[in-house]
């Protein structure tokens, strides 16, 4: 068979890249190597952690805060495999919603294992198919501990940790970067104890460092505990219960901590095992993500790469957007992503979510700056809803008032923030913000609120 697009994986990369290819005429053709559409994301990665987490969210609400609301239930009881289920009834919805566009769009979805050939040759499972074009979508894997094996059991990766059969007693989490907190979250709030073993200093390498501090404190009144600076050398699985050798990350003794699961979330590398990229001579950069040009086009011509197999972050809507791009650049548009306007959302309670620059990469950039900042607690919807933690921040440019950065903890942080992004996208001000009207009363008035408080005019603080 001879098309002009084939992609190699079905996650988010790689399904939208093939359906907007299909939307612009291209003959086209997606390779998948697993049971099921959907990738990492709608498989074993966003989906799936976000039904956890509403389910949990509930379980902990009706627990804690609906007798205060006059409303009055008996303690919530857990039923593990009935919210397994719910999980999975989410997942497979999604997953079938791949297919149908894939049906819907006429693309040929071949299942099997895509290996690069040559230019224009993709080897599946021992049938050649030809394409003009080739976009590489392989995604990522979870990054092991030197000496730490993954069981999926007792001690897992996020995968593992999606799918635990009981709620463990004790579970320890290796990385307080954004698997540990989500998934930390949802087992604590089914009655495990959850500690958070960090490498670094601080929680959320990456994100506002404001923001993660309050989010710590937030994570620690709600019962999560973290050893900074900290790091899990060595995992005894030998006895009922694992005990784990923690270290200093500077070096220095060791101490043994007891856990029923230890989930490893320590980051995720590309995928391209088995993909022949040497054979066909693509180049990877120092860490192994495949080398593209502001084109998505490696230094192969007619081969492309999207999603997290290439630099950037690692998120399925960063994946989606240049999955679109590279399907229009190679349709003969133009395609482009805007790297300094994507969004990044953290689905605990609260959430947190940024778009932009944080204050720490400003003054490391020597750029001038204006701060707004809100509290829920005197945002009129939070305050009623007795959903006051955390606060939204602004970060404009000193002269011009373009917004460089915002910052939101607090409830429905991850909606908020399209308002921002699309501020951003429009090279907007604060001042564009502070002069829109808000519905009231609305949790998205802190945003405006902030963007006064850019100019020392806040109207509720
Ligand atoms: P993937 O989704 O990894 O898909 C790659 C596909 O390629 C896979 O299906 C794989 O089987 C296939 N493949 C690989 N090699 C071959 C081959 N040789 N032949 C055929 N097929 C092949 N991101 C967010 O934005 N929001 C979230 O809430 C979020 N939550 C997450 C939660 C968890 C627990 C995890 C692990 C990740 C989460 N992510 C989230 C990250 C998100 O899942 C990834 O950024 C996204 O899936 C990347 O999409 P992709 O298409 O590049 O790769
Ligand atoms: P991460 O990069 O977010 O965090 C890993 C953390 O582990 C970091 O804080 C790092 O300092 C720490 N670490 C590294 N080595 C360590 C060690 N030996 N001991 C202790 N700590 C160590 O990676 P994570 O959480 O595994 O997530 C992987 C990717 O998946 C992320 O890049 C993220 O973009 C994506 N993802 C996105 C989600 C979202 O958008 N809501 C949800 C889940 C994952």
């Amino acid at each position: 068979m001879s098309y002009d697009l084939v992609v190699i994986g079905s996650g988010p990369a790689g399904y939208v890249c093939a359906i907007r290819g299909a939307q612009l005429g291209l003959k086209t053709a997606v390779v998948e190597k697993d049971k099921t559409f959907g990738g990492t994301c709608l498989n074993v990665g966003c989906i799936p952690s976000k039904a956890l987490l509403h389910a949990s969210h509930l379980f902990e609400e009706a627990e804690h805060d609906f007798a205060g609301m006059g409303i009055g239930v008996s303690k919530p009881k857990l039923d593990l495999k009935q919210m397994l289920s719910f999980k999975q009834e989410g997942v497979d919805g999604n997953v079938k919603g791949v297919d149908f566009l894939f049906k819907k769009n006429k693309i040929d979805a071949i299942k099997g294992t895509g290996k690069i050939i040559g230019a224009g040759k993709i080897d599946v499972d021992g049938k050649t198919i030809e394409a003009k074009n080739i976009v590489i979508a392989t995604g990522s894997d979870v990054t092991r501990l030197k000496g730490i094996e993954i069981d999926e059991k007792r001690v897992v990766s996020s995968t593992g940790a999606l799918s635990l059969d009981k709620v463990p007693g004790k579970l320890l989490v290796v990385g307080a970067g954004v698997i540990g907190l989500e998934l930390g979250s949802v087992w604590r709030r089914l009655g495990a104890e959850v500690q958070v073993v960090e490498f670094l200093d601080r929680i959320l390498p990456g994100m506002d460092g404001e923001v993660a501090k309050q989010f710590q404190r937030i994570l620690e009144k709600q019962g999560m505990t973290f050893k900074l600076g900290s790091k899990v050398t060595a995992i005894d699985t030998k006895g009922k219960t694992l005990k784990a050798s923690v270290e200093p990350a500077a070096g220095g003794k060791a101490e043994t901590v007891e856990a029923d699961v230890v989930l490893v979330a320590v980051g995720r590398v590309p995928f391209t095992e088995g993909l022949g990229l040497k054979e066909a001579g693509v180049e990877l950069d120092e860490r192994g993500r495949v080398k593209i040009d502001d084109h998505f086009q490696t230094n192969v011509k007619g081969i492309f790469a999207v999603g997290d197999v290439v630099r950037g972050a690692m998120l399925a809507h960063k994946g989606e957007d240049e999955g679109v791009a590279v399907a229009e650049l190679i349709a003969g548009k133009a395609g482009h992503v805007n790297y300094d306007a994507i969004p990044n959302v953290i689905y605990t309670y609260p959430e947190v979510a940024s778009v932009g620059k944080t204050e720490e990469e400003l003054k490391q950039a020597g750029v001038a700056y204006k701060v707004g900042k809100f509290p829920f607690t005197a945002n009129g919807r939070a305050k009623v809803n007795k959903t006051t933690e955390g606060f939204v921040k602004i970060l404009s440019d000193d002269k011009t008032d373009k917004v460089l950065g915002v910052h939101i903890v607090g409830p429905d942080a991850g909606t908020m923030i399209t308002e921002a992004t699309i501020t951003m996208e429009f090279s907007g001000s604060a001042e564009d913000i502070a002069r829109t009207c808000h519905p009231h009363p609305t949790l998205s008035e802190a945003m405006k609120e902030a963007a006064l408080g850019v100019d020392k005019r806040a109207i509720h603080m």
